[in-house]
């Protein structure tokens, strides 16, 4: 059975799906979300069971990439097939992103577009328009769900507080209407967007918040584990437990330290791009090398260039240096263990003819280079799928696993010699002191 039929049909190596890799895919599941999309749905239960002159509204909060879209996005898709298969009463679902639909006028047109109406582009004033759009929607016996994504755009600008006003007084302002209204509206940032709202709309709107918070490596890992298999989005066999657990822990967020983006549009776009170069050097499985390569590329916020390696000390390239000998000895590996690192250094230096640093200062060269981003460091441990295990305290040296994330080590390895010679020469020439 070497060419099954699950999804070898469109002839890719790695990429089973794209679609399912894009931003506006929906996945099956969505881990580590339970607790918001159970409490959305709660909020919202009387609407999408029908009950009439309601109002329910609940505001989303987190930073980008924390699942704030998907999981609206998902619990409408669920409530719009329930409805349609009949075993929830009628209901519309207009999804709205503040970015495309910027104006209260083009929030209800677009609203009305997806209820069946057509609108022109003229001739209504925003009130009218709003009359006439929940009306319809009202005559035709539905309730209402709508979901307002990116809205700090719409704070910000300004009609906000207009369109938000009547979004939570509908049941005011339109008193003949009768249905039920349910409103899901997205912030990134809460704080800040509500100080450009009016104190009525932020009273009138008092809704319960939904926190989103940054995802943890191991979070991220189980939700890149969960679009490779339960969405089959890639080959499963294309992708290691290395891979996974290198990309999840360059973007996942530490809590102790505050530090990390927590971000899973920006850990799947990794795993995406680094598919896709796995795929056009001809490979059947991505490397970590596929990896090093995008997360240089620029998808993270800060990431290496050359100017960076060269002012680094002299030691600090010797070990980096080390750690790049090492990886690259064995192309399936992300990290190697610390032990070994200080080997391979102490190995480097006799080559260059330079004295190597202690233990205790090699180890604190690393945390320097971990803390500049070159280096991600992680704690031993043995991981099995989506599980990982410490096996030692935090920071133990010895236990330590290091790796190199953000740039493909064939491009670092050439710097780092040629820097590395150009600093020995210019010392033996006298034009540069011996580093302390
Ligand atoms: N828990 C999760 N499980 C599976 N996929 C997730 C999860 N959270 C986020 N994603 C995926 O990560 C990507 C980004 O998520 P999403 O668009 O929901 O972020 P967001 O919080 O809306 O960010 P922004 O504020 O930038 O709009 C999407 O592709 C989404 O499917
Ligand atoms: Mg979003």
């Amino acid at each position: 059975m070497s060419m099954s039929f699950n999804g070898y049909f469109n002839g890719r190596r790695i990429i089973l799906d794209e679609r399912k890799l894009s931003n506006e895919y929906v996945p099956v599941k969505l881990p580590h979300r339970r607790t918001q999309i159970e409490e959305t749905l709660s909020i919202l239960q009387d609407v999408y069971r029908g009950q009439k002159k309601i109002l329910r509204t609940v505001i989303y909060s987190g930073p980008s990439g924390t699942g704030k879209t998907a999981v609206a996005r998902s619990i409408g898709k669920e409530i719009k097939e329930k409805s349609d298969q009949g075993k929830m009463p009628p209901i519309l679902v207009s999804y709205i992103n503040a970015h495309e639909y910027r104006t209260k006028f083009q929030v209800l047109r677009k609203l009305g577009n997806d209820s069946g109406l057509d609108i022109p582009r003229r001739g209504f004033s925003s009130e009218e328009l709003t009359q006439y759009v929940l009306n319809f929607i009202d005559r035709r016996g539905h309730n209402l769900i709508i979901i307002l994504d990116e809205a700090d755009i719409i704070a910000k600008l300004g009609d906000g507080n207009d369109l938000l006003y009547v979004f939570s007084r509908l049941n005011e302002i339109l008193p003949e209407i009768r249905m039920g209204v349910g409103l899901i509206v997205i912030f990134r940032q809460l704080e800040e967007s509500l100080e450009y709202l009016d104190k009525a709309v932020v009273s009138s709107l008092s809704a319960r918040v939904v926190r989103f918070d940054p995802y943890t490596s191991s979070q991220l890992e189980d939700i890149l584990w969960s679009r490779i298999q339960a969405d089959k989005a890639i080959k499963e066999e294309a992708v290691s437990e290395e891979i996974i657990s290198m990309i999840a822990d360059t973007v996942g967020y530490v809590p102790e330290t505050k530090t990390g983006l927590g971000d899973a549009r920006i850990s799947l776009k990794i795993l995406y791009y680094a598919a896709l170069k796995a795929e056009e050097e001809g490979k059947d499985v991505i490397l970590p090398e596929h990896v090093r390569y995008v997360m240089n590329k620029g998808v993270l916020p800060s990431y290496i260039d050359e100017e960076m390696i060269e002012k680094l000390s002299l030691h600090e390239k010797l070990i980096l240096l080390a750690v790049t000998e090492l990886l690259l000895a064995e192309k399936e590996k992300a990290y190697v263990n610390m032990g070994t690192v200080v080997l391979q250094y102490e190995d480097v230096c006799n080559r260059f003819g330079e004295k190597p640093l202690k233990y205790t200062r090699v180890w604190e060269t690393v945390q320097m280079l971990k803390k500049l981003g070159f280096i991600d460091a992680r704690i031993g441990r043995s991981t099995y799928r989506g599980k990982t295990t410490l096996i030692s305290i935090p920071n133990a040296s010895e236990n330590s696993e290091v790796g190199i994330n953000r740039i493909p080590l064939s491009v670092l390895e050439k710097i780092l010699r040629d820097s590395i010679s150009r600093e020995l020469n210019a010392r033996q020439r006298g034009e540069k002191p011996p580093q302390e």
